[in-house]
């Protein structure tokens, strides 16, 4: 491969432009860099940050392929400035099988545009009641495990995860969701959704899950990691938990950071999600956490959904949005634009926790001489409108349509080669 000269750019935004040179897959000198036979990428001034990481990505391969594939999917990660993303295993079949998990991997692998690391299920079909083989998914490579779209509910399966997480030195990573009290369950429960005539989805559905499961990882001297946090009460709760010396991290949608469940006026299915939408006094409490550290890093929660299942009534509606190619900007508007987070607390929330939680050594690693090139180059003040239609991926089912947003990528570079450049997947 030939090496990579990145011009005029600002790692992390600070100081004036200057170059990189990128060979063999690693950062060979930052500076006035001299290469004759190099590719050239022009950064013209644009900000430069580690690649970034998605703990919580929905590929639905196998399974759902008229949805999104593994290459649309990493597609769509590579465009929006990623360089690795954790697949959730509610695919059909689920991925609580070696089988499964070695497929998804090899697949992600032969498309090579981002790294595809599949995530186990915690329990067989992710039926709450058997815990899967977690041993031979680790020792397959899996270092992450989630029931995603579904709770591990019973405190005893909980437990025994958490037991064996440790053990194996991998994560679990749980959909915070008391099912009990979230039956029928539609918006998120409060004005809205009565003036609405929507089943109400409680706040407390959320909260008294991730305190017992904060309970129960430092009872079992685990880590655990709290999926899509929704909510001012879960902020609470591991503001909390972390005081106390409890290892549990959390991440954060970019949708949960902008959108409020003032959007449900219009019924349009487009806004369902799992957890919902809620009130604007919770988005601001999600953005300081985030800020603070209280939460750790933002994750999509990509859900791509086939027109037939989100253009229909809201109650048959299924939910997720798509969020692999807005991240980014969403994150400039809600969180750089507001002054919460400077260009290093990008690359915080976006790379370097992410890839902590999940133990990969080989991204978000500091933009330095010898490390790993796994980058994205941004351009901080153009700004874009968003067109569901021309994303990568198949389903458009995107809440941001039509918004024009900050934030634009202009390369993603995965060890060294160029995945996407100027919106497109670079050849
Ligand atoms: O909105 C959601 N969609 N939340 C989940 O937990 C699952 C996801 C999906 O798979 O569509
Ligand atoms: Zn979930």
């Amino acid at each position: 491969m030939k090496p990579l000269i990145l011009k005029g750019v600002r790692p992390y935004g600070e100081g004036d432009p200057t170059d990189v040179l990128i060979r063999d897959g690693v950062i060979a000198a930052i500076g006035s860099v001299d290469d004759e036979g190099a590719r050239i990428v022009d950064g013209g001034g644009a900000v430069l940050l580690p690649g970034f990481v998605d703990l919580h990505t929905h590929l639905r391969e196998p399974g759902r392929e008229d949805t999104e594939t593994i290459a649309t999917g990493s597609a769509a990660a590579a465009l929006g400035g990623y360089t690795a993303v954790f697949a959730m295993a509610n695919t059909d079949p689920v991925a609580d099988n070696e089988v499964v998990v070695t497929h998804v991997a090899r697949r992600g692998r032969e498309v090579g545009l981002v790294d595809v690391h599949p995530v186990g299920a915690v329990t067989v079909g992710l039926e709450g009641v058997k815990l899967a083989e977690l041993g031979t998914m680790a020792k397959a490579g899996v270092r992450v495990f989630s029931d995603d779209g579904h709770c591990v509910h019973d405190p005893l399966i909980m437990r025994r995860a958490l037991e064996y997480s440790k053990a194996l030195d991998v994560v679990i990573a749980q959909h915070a969701e008391e099912p009990r009290l979230t039956v029928g369950a539609q918006a998120h429960e409060g004005e809205q959704a009565s003036r609405l005539g929507l089943q109400g989805w409680p706040a407390s559905a959320e909260e008294s899950i991730v305190a017992r499961d904060c309970l129960l990882a430092r009872h079992a001297g685990a880590r655990l990691h709290v999926c899509h946090v929704s909510t001012t009460g879960t902020a609470d709760v591991l503001r909390w938990a972390k005081a106390r010396g409890t290892e549990v991290s959390a991440e954060v949608t970019p949708h949960h950071l902008l959108l409020t469940d003032e959007r449900l006026a219009t019924y349009d299915p487009v806004n369902k999600v799992n957890p919902p939408l809620r009130t604007a006094a919770d988005v601001e409490v999600l953005r300081r956490a985030l800020a603070e550290g209280v939460i750790d890093c933002v994750a999509t929660d990509h859900a791509p959904h086939a027109v037939q299942d989100k253009d229909c009534e809201w109650s048959a509606a299924r939910p997720g949005m798509l969020g692999l190619q807005t991240a980014l900007s969403i994150v400039v508007e809600t969180m750089v634009r507001t002054g919460l987070l400077d260009w290093r607390g990008v690359a915080r929330v976006m790379s370097e926790r992410p890839a902590g939680i999940a133990g990969l050594a080989d991204q978000g690693r500091p933009i330095e001489v010898g490390e790993p090139a796994n980058l994205t180059l941004v351009d901080p003040d153009a700004t874009w409108t968003v067109r569901g239609a021309e994303f990568a991926s198949i389903a458009a089912n995107t809440p941001f349509e039509g918004m024009e947003l900050p934030g634009v990528v202009v390369a993603t570079v995965l060890r060294g080669r160029v995945t996407a450049l100027g919106g497109r997947i670079a050849e």
